[in-house]
Parts: C-alpha cells; sequence; structure tokens
C-alpha cells in the first residue's frame, strides 16, 4: 500500500500558502502569472452563463474564442506547474521516480500531458478540480494522465491529501466519484467528434475505504463507442509498490456523450 502522510510535512507552508491564496483571489495550482489573466473578466462573466442553460454553454465557449484564449499543449501542461511548499515537492518527487511512471514513460502508444495545466489561469481558476479541489491538503499537484491514442484507454496518477475526508482519514467517496467522471470522460475524448464529451450517466461501486494522504492510479478502457456515445469502464487503485498487487478501491462504468454543441467547446485533452 502506497500511503504516506505527506500533508503533515507541508502543513505550515500550506496554510500560509492557503492565506496568500485567498487574499490574491487565485485558487488551486500556482502558475505563472502571465498566462491568461486579460481575460479574467469575459471568462467569469461567460462561465455565469454556463450554470443557465445548454445555450448558455455554447456563449461561453463562443465567448472564450473570440477573445482568443487558447488552451497549452501536453507538453507545454508538463513545464507549467511549479510545486510551491515542501508538500507538493515531495509528491512531484514521489511520483516521478516511481517504477510505474517510468514504465509509462517508455509506452510509445501513450501521450504524457497534465490536462489541468492546459487550461489557462482564467479558466483553471473556475474548475472544481484545478482550483476548488486543488492545492495543499488536497490534490497537491495536478494529477499526471496518460492516454492512448483514439481514445482507448488512460492511466491517471494523483495525490489526495488529509484535507478531502467524508469519514475521518477516509477520502469522500464524492471526490472519488469527480475523479472517476472526469477520468473515464477523458479517457474516451479521443474516440468521440471534436475530442470532447459530456457525463450521461455514472455508476461507482466503493470497495475498500481510501485513506488520505494517498497515491492514486485511476485506469479506464472505452469499451464501446457508437456514433456520438462512448463507454468506459475504470477504477481507482492504490499506487502499488513494484511487485506488489495493487487495492482496487473504486470500480465505475459510465457514459459519455459529444454533445451537439462540441464543436465550440475548447479542446480540454
Ligand atoms: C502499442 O500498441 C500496439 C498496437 O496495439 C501493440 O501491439 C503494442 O504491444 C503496444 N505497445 C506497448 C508497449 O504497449
Ligand atoms: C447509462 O445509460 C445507458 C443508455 O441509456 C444505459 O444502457 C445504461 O444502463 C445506463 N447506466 C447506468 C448505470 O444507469
Amino acid at each position: 500500500m502506497f500511503t504516506q502522510q505527506i500533508g503533515r510535512n507541508g502543513r505550515h507552508v500550506g496554510q500560509v500558502a492557503r492565506r496568500l491564496a485567498r487574499a490574491g483571489q487565485v485558487r488551486g495550482y500556482a502558475a505563472p502569472a502571465s498566462s491568461g489573466g486579460g481575460f479574467r473578466r469575459a471568462t467569469s462573466m461567460a462561465l455565469v452563463g454556463l450554470t443557465f442553460s445548454t445555450v448558455g454553454a455554447a456563449g461561453m465557449w463562443y465567448t472564450l474564442q473570440q477573445s482568443g484564449m487558447g488552451f497549452f499543449s501536453d507538453e507545454d501542461s508538463l513545464k507549467r506547474f511549479v510545486p510551491g511548499d515542501d508538500e507538493a515537492r515531495l509528491v512531484e518527487e514521489t511520483i516521478n521516480k516511481h517504477p510505474l511512471v517510468a514504465e509509462l514513460r517508455a509506452n510509445p502508444n501513450l501521450t504524457e500531458s497534465r490536462p489541468h495545466m492546459k487550461m489557462p489561469v482564467s479558466y483553471r481558476s473556475h474548475t472544481l478540480t484545478g482550483a476548488a479541489l486543488a492545492g495543499p491538503g488536497k490534490m497537491a499537484v495536478p494529477p499526471y494522465v496518460w492516454l492512448e491514442e483514439g481514445g482507448k484507454s488512460i492511466v491517471c496518477i494523483s495525490y489526495v491529501g488529509d484535507d478531502l475526508c467524508g469519514h475521518p482519514g477516509i477520502v469522500h467517496g464524492g471526490f472519488l466519484a469527480t475523479m472517476l467522471d472526469e477520468g473515464l470522460a477523458r479517457c474516451c475524448f479521443g474516440a468521440l467528434p471534436h475530442n470532447i464529451a459530456v457525463t450521461a450517466n455514472l455508476s461507482v461501486d466503493y470497495r475498500k475505504p481510501t485513506p488520505a494522504g494517498s497515491f492514486l492510479v485511476l485506469r479506464a478502457t472505452t469499451t464501446k463507442v457508437d456514433g456520438r456515445k462512448a463507454w468506459v469502464k475504470g477504477h481507482i487503485e492504490l499506487l502499488a509498490d513494484p511487485g506488489e498487487k495493487p487495492a482496487i478501491l473504486t470500480e465505475a462504468t459510465g457514459l459519455f456523450i459529444s454533445p451537439k454543441y462540441a464543436s465550440m467547446m475548447p479542446k480540454i485533452a
């Protein structure tokens, strides 16, 4: 079991960072200040539209595209996160030296990225997983993703800290459902028109409690594609030491649909 109480090491630094983050209205991961900040007003106005209707969402993406707000490439996304405290530094180091990561990086069929770091700051700061659930004590670093071409499969490695619990010391099930929702959707993007999808349904089975302070591996495969629909199956397991069988914590299946307005949505995968 690859569980570590990294959170405590960075706690004091984390609290300071949180106060600073609130003061500066910057949520989630620290990033270069220059990235996309100029579009904040257009973005927040447009994001209000998203909550009202599909028409509102389409309007938002149209506004973003018109204002020239582009997303960063897979390659650039890997360079954009700078750990801001001891917790994040230790998590980065642990992930980067893990044998599974070496194996994934050596596989020519996979493309590595950090999807949240593809988003401009003004977009990411309004997202659930790129801002509200990100940062010290939560998802301390942006997850790493390896995607197989054509939306066939995904492997995602992340770390969940001490502050996203339901029961004490146990990660909240809704957080895991959110991870599965996003991971399974991202898995099939490449199999669908316009490389994007929204969730039609998601079924989650909780097998074992997920300890806080864990490195998590999400694995998923697209099992069927029919026009604008894709069915995906996946699970979250603990990052295992070499030779150890990973403990499966949570399993899920979902149906994802590329919406009719997909051509206007930003390409986030
Ligand atoms: C890459 O994909 C090809 C074709 O599906 C497969 O034969 C090969 O084993 C894959 N390579 C790895 C390292 O998984
Ligand atoms: C999801 O929707 C599909 C198509 O309507 C359906 O076949 C499947 O049973 C649904 N899955 C769940 C878990 O509701």
